[in-house]
C-alpha cells in the first residue's frame, strides 16, 4: 500500500432485508419463515486519498455514499474490504480514532438538542480532553469563519437549520481533526447559508490542510470546493478523478447562443454551418441557441462560419454544467447501447 493518509480497499457492506410477504397468511408465513435477503449497499469500493485533499464523494439516491463514510467514520463495520485512515483501522479502534477525525451528518444533529450550543461545546471539549487554550482558539476561528457568536446560548432545537449547521460544522471540528468527513453538509440550506458552509470548508482546507470526503446532492459545492470527484452508483466507483476530466469523459457539450442584428430564417442560419456537427434549435426573435461538442468540432471553427454567413451582434459560449454532465454518465449506464 502507499502513504496516503486515506486507503480504502475493496471496501463492501451488505445489509440483510427481510421482505414482507402479502396479506395475513404472508404475515403468518413471514413470521415461521422469514423471507430474507442482502442488499450490497457498498460493492468492493476501493481509493486513496492523500493529506490535504478535499474530495467530493457523489452519486445518485441509495448509490451507497451514506454506508462508505458510516464505515470510513468507524460507525458500521463492513461485511470485507480494508479501511485505514493514519494508519489506524475507523471501526477496531473507534476510541483512539475518534481524536483524529471529525464528521457531520447534515441528516441528523450531532449536538445534544436541550442544551445550549456552547454547553454542547463544552461537553464535547471534555470528551475529546481538549486543553482549554486550544478551546479558545479554536472558538476564536468558529466565531470569525461561521458567525456563531449570536445563538452560542440557545438550545440546539431552537436553531434554524443554517445555523445548526454552522454549529455542527464547529462542534465537528473543535477538537483539530487532521479528517473531516461530511455527509451532506449544505442540505436544505438557502444560497446565502450554502455560501458560508463553503467559504468555512475552502478556509479550513487551505490554511489547516484539513483532508475532507465530501457528499452532496449540491453539484455546486463539488464545482467550487472539489477539484477530484469519486461518482459511486449501486455501490461501485464509475470515476474517480478530476473535475474536468469527467467532462471531457463525457464529451464537452457546448451551448451557443447568438444574437443577430435583424430576423434570419432558423434555415438560412443553420446553413452557415452546413457540414458542422451543430444542432440548431427555434429561435426566440433575434436569439438563436446551438449545441456542439468540442470533441467534434472546434468553438473557433463554429463561430467563424458562423459571422462569415451572418450579422452577429452578439454571442455566448457556456460549458454543459456538472449536473447535467452527471446525468449524462448515470443516463449513458441505463442505456448501454446509447
Ligand atoms: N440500515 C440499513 N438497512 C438496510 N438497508 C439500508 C440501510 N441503510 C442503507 N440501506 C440501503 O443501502 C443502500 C445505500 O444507502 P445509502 O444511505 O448509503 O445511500 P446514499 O448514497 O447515502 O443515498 P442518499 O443520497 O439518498 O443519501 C440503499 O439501497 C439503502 O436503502
Ligand atoms: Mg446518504
Amino acid at each position: 500500500m502507499s502513504d496516503s493518509l486515506i486507503q480504502v480497499r475493496g471496501l463492501t457492506r451488505d445489509y440483510r432485508l427481510t421482505k414482507k410477504r402479502e396479506g395475513v397468511t404472508g404475515g403468518l408465513v413471514d413470521l415461521v419463515r422469514p423471507r430474507r435477503e442482502i442488499l450490497r449497499a457498498v460493492n468492493d469500493v476501493s481509493f486513496e486519498i492523500p493529506t490535504g485533499e478535499m474530495v467530493g464523494y457523489i452519486g445518485a439516491n441509495g448509490a451507497g455514499k451514506s454506508t462508505t463514510l458510516k464505515m470510513l467514520t468507524g460507525i458500521l463495520t463492513p461485511t470485507s474490504g480494508e479501511v485505514t485512515v493514519g494508519g489506524l483501522v475507523p471501526w477496531e479502534q473507534r476510541l483512539q480514532y475518534t481524536r483524529h477525525i471529525g464528521a457531520v451528518f447534515g441528516q441528523r444533529t450531532q449536538l445534544w438538542w436541550d442544551l445550549a450550543v456552547v454547553e454542547s461545546f463544552r461537553l464535547l471539549q471534555k470528551i475529546y480532553e481538549v486543553e482549554e487554550s486550544v478551546y479558545k482558539r479554536q472558538m476564536e476561528t468558529f466565531h470569525e469563519l461561521l458567525d456563531i457568536g449570536d445563538f452560542l446560548h440557545q438550545p440546539v432545537r431552537k436553531l434554524s437549520l443554517g445555523q445548526r449547521m454552522r454549529c455542527d460544522l464547529a462542534a465537528a471540528l473543535l477538537h483539530g481533526p487532521r479528517v473531516l468527513f461530511l455527509d451532506e453538509p449544505t442540505i436544505g440550506l438557502d444560497v446565502v447559508a450554502k455560501e458560508n458552509v463553503r467559504e468555512f470548508l475552502r478556509e479550513i482546507r487551505d490554511r489547516d490542510k484539513v483532508t475532507i470526503i465530501l457528499t452532496t446532492h449540491d453539484l455546486a459545492d463539488i464545482e467550487q470546493l472539489c477539484k477530484r470527484v469519486i461518482i459511486i452508483d449501486k455501490g461501485q466507483v464509475h470515476f474517480d478523478g478530476d473535475l474536468e476530466d469527467l467532462r471531457v469523459r463525457v464529451g464537452q457539450k457546448v451551448r451557443l447562443t447568438v444574437d443577430l442584428r435583424e430576423s434570419v430564417a432558423s434555415e438560412v442560419l443553420a446553413e452557415t454551418t452546413t457540414g458542422l456537427p451543430v444542432r440548431w434549435e427555434t429561435a426566440e426573435g433575434n436569439r438563436h441557441h446551438a449545441e456542439f461538442n468540442r470533441s467534434e468540432v472546434a468553438g473557433g471553427e463554429v463561430i467563424k462560419s458562423l459571422v462569415n454567413g451572418v450579422h452577429v451582434k452578439d454571442l455566448h459560449m457556456a460549458e454543459q454544467p456538472i449536473e447535467e454532465v452527471v446525468r449524462d454518465i448515470y443516463r449513458q449506464q441505463k442505456e448501454p447501447s446509447a
